[in-house]
């Protein structure tokens, strides 16, 4: 319907009002709402006109259109929710409606299972007092290596070859957690406990056990008279929060530049008594490399090693995660694969 814009407002709004009211679905609400509210309809074009009439005449108008503005937005949205009433009604009289169905449920994410087992150690270990500490994955060659007694040309340099981020190779993905070793001996006074859970990269050929990416949980103590005593019993701890019970260990000699004596921790297999895939029918898993911090480190963390000593260790995240949750490929762990995440 045309309208003149000089027309009385009251007969547009009662005219407006009538129209809404025998409008009977939403595509006919939204042509009354282009007709009178949207750009170029009823209330814009008064609003329009209104430089073009006398100055004494000018406010009532302005306030006038902005009150049949108003009064036909608001019935039109009553009118909307009615006519949405009426179908819900109408539905619910079908024979099809029943009341009791279950809601559709929004669908909820999980934690990856890698947080799940980072968060439950950082647990245990802040029970025990030890601080839960971060450190950049981005790392200096003198944190990765040169600092934990990794000098250039060092053989152990070959196993954890990475990825260079700079020409001269100064600045590498860090391969393990141990840097942050020496950044917390820089940063903290001793006595001190601390894990350093966090991401890896390795230049690796991967395969179900290999993955350039994966996680860590770097452990580090430094106190007075720290023995190998307190390193199995933390370590026994730390396997008993994991596997919710007491697991028997056994210490190898294993060598690391940054640690000496440096251990490989062995855990009596969690998942049976003779022998299974798992632990490669040995009985025994090899899960948590270890050992008394190399004088030599606690020196490029500046502290004296005459006065202090201490112990550290380097749990594998994503090994843990693969033995509790009996996943055989690392890949799975990283891929992002929704049909392997809604497991957990
Ligand atoms: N950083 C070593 C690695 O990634 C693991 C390790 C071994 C950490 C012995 C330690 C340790 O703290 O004491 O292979």
């Amino acid at each position: 319907m045309a309208h003149d814009s000089t027309h009385d407002p009251e007969a547009l709004l009662q005219d407006a009002l009538a129209r809404v009211a025998t409008a009977n679905d939403a595509d006919a609400l939204r042509a009354l709402d282009r007709e009178f509210l949207q750009k170029g309809g009823v209330v814009a074009s008064i609003l329009a006109s209104i430089p073009n009439l006398p100055p004494e005449k000018r406010k009532e108008t302005g306030q006038r259109a902005n009150q049949l503005k108003v009064a036909i937005e608001a019935a039109l949205l009553e009118k909307k929710s009615a006519l949405e009433g009426a179908s819900l009604d109408a539905e619910r009289a079908g024979g099809d409606f029943d009341a009791t169905l279950p809601a559709a449920r929004e669908a909820r994410g999980s934690l990856h299972p890698i947080t799940q087992v980072t968060r439950e150690l950082e647990d245990l270990f802040t029970s025990m007092g030890y601080t839960v500490l971060d450190g950049p994955e981005v790392e200096l060659d003198w944190y990765n290596f040169e600092a934990l007694n990794i000098p250039k040309d060092h053989p152990a340099r070959d196993s954890q070859d990475t990825f260079y981020c700079d020409k001269d190779g100064k600045v590498v993905l860090r391969t393990h957690t141990s840097p942050v070793q020496v950044r917390a001996m820089e940063r903290i006074k001793p006595p001190f406990r601390a894990i350093v859970p966090g991401k890896v990269f390795r230049q690796e050929s991967t395969d179900a056990s290999h993955e350039h990416t994966f996680h860590q949980m770097e452990g580090l103590v430094v106190g007075k008279d720290v023995s190998v005593g307190h390193l199995i019993g933390a370590m026994k701890t730390l396997l008993r929060g994991v596997f919710g019970r007491d697991i028997e260990v056994r210490l190898r000699p294993g060598y690391f530049p940054f640690v000496e004596p440096g251990f490989e921790l062995d855990a009596r297999c969690p998942f049976c008594k003779s022998g299974c895939s798992v632990c490669k029918q040995s009985t025994w898993i090899e899960l948590l490399p270890c050992g008394m911090v190399h004088p030599n480190v606690l020196k490029s963390g500046g502290i004296d090693p005459e006065e202090w000593s201490g112990f550290a260790f380097g749990l594998g995240l994503s090994r843990l995660v693969m033995l509790r949750t009996k996943i055989d490929d690392v890949r799975h762990l990283l891929s992002g694969d929704l049909r392997f995440l809604e497991q957990f």
